[in-house]
């Protein structure tokens, strides 16, 4: 199917991706088409393995090769000079490219399988919850893609760490899977984070990975009251019961228990998002979780669901 240049669906370790032959620009055009993404905003290339590193990028800082080495497979993505390989319509028409070798079984067979490079951004369209089901996947994008190649529910739950890597000082572009503190423990230095920075991010867009629910944040301690006072003035409140109130009652359309464990509470993040449209919540209170370890990625994207969204509509 990627051959044909068709669009398969594919498990990752994170979120399940959009993907086409890295190599076919009209492949690659559909799949900006399916997820209605602008066509300025680049893709992640995935590959099999760290040993082609050379084939996707060029003039790759040793300090890239360690942070590859380290944790690839895995949810880190490297922001590199755009090597020979990688097509322009990738890239978004810049000259740098993003790379990642997935730690997912099935996504690794299918790339070893297919030998080159697979585009894929999170199967979903733009703007709204990625996938942590090949379900969620069906649901959101059913006949426009021609195969979802079903790996069982994402075991990561929040898309990957971009790093750029482009020169000698990294910086984190999007906070995920991997942890801040494990690439600092690698890198031996502390690492800046730039959520809104001078690259184009488009996830980094203030509405983004947002459900059709408006989402706000209020302090833990106030989620059970600002809830419940919603609920009162006829919304269909969700709440995310944080950890520290995990007895609570609250009155409300429905309620979510968010883990103690930052894992867990990645993992779950947006099927619980998700699960909370599907119950018909229009009101999704939460609180953001200490800003550590996973926490950096999960509050990050309640964050964004929680940011203004264009006037006019509800959803991305
Ligand atoms: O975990 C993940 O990263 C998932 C799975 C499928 O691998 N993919 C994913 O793709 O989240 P997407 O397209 O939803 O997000 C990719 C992000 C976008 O924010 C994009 O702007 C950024 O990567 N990106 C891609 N190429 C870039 C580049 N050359 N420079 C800076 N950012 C780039
Ligand atoms: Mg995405």
């Amino acid at each position: 199917m990627l051959r044909a240049g068709g669009l398969v669906a594919l498990p990752t370790e994170t979120v399940y991706g959009l993907g086409a032959d890295a190599e076919n620009p009209a492949a690659v055009a559909r799949v900006f088409e399916v997820k209605g993404r602008p066509p300025t905003h680049p893709l992640i290339v995935h590959i099999g393995g760290a040993e082609h590193l050379g084939d996707w990028a060029e003039d790759v800082p040793a300090t890239a090769r360690l942070l590859a080495e380290r944790f690839w497979p895995g949810p880190l993505t490297l922001v590199l000079r755009r090597g020979r390989r990688v097509p322009l319509e990738a890239t978004g028409g810049l000259e740098t490219v993003a790379l990642r070798v997935p730690d997912h079984p099935v996504a690794l067979a299918l790339l070893s399988a297919f030998g080159g490079g697979v585009a894929a951004p999170s199967a979903n369209r733009f703007g709204s919850v990625s996938p942590t089901t090949a379900d969620h996947v069906r649901a959101e994008l059913g006949d426009a893609v021609d195969f979802v190649l079903d790996g069982g529910p994402c075991e990561v739950g929040v898309e990957s760490t971009i790093v750029d890597a482009t020169g000698d000082t990294p910086s984190v572009l999007r906070p995920g899977g991997v942890t801040r503190e494990d690439l600092e423990a690698v890198l031996g230095r502390p690492l800046a984070v730039h959520s809104t920075s001078r690259v184009r991010v488009p996830g980094q867009h203030p509405s983004h990975y947002a459900p059709r629910a408006r989402v706000v944040l209020v302090e833990p301690e106030k989620v059970v009251a600002e809830a419940e006072q919603a609920q009162e003035l006829g919304h269909h409140v969700g709440v995310f019961l944080p950890p520290s109130l995990a007895d609570a009652k609250v009155k409300a359309h429905a309620v979510v228990e968010v883990p103690a464990s930052p894992a867990a509470y990645a993992r779950g993040l947006y099927g619980f998002l998700r699960e909370l449209d599907l119950q018909g919540c229009d009101l999704i209170v939460a609180s953001l979780p200490v800003e550590e370890g996973l926490g950096l990625a999960i509050a990050n994207r309640l964050r964004r669901a929680a940011g203004p969204r264009p006037s006019g509509t509800d959803t991305v």
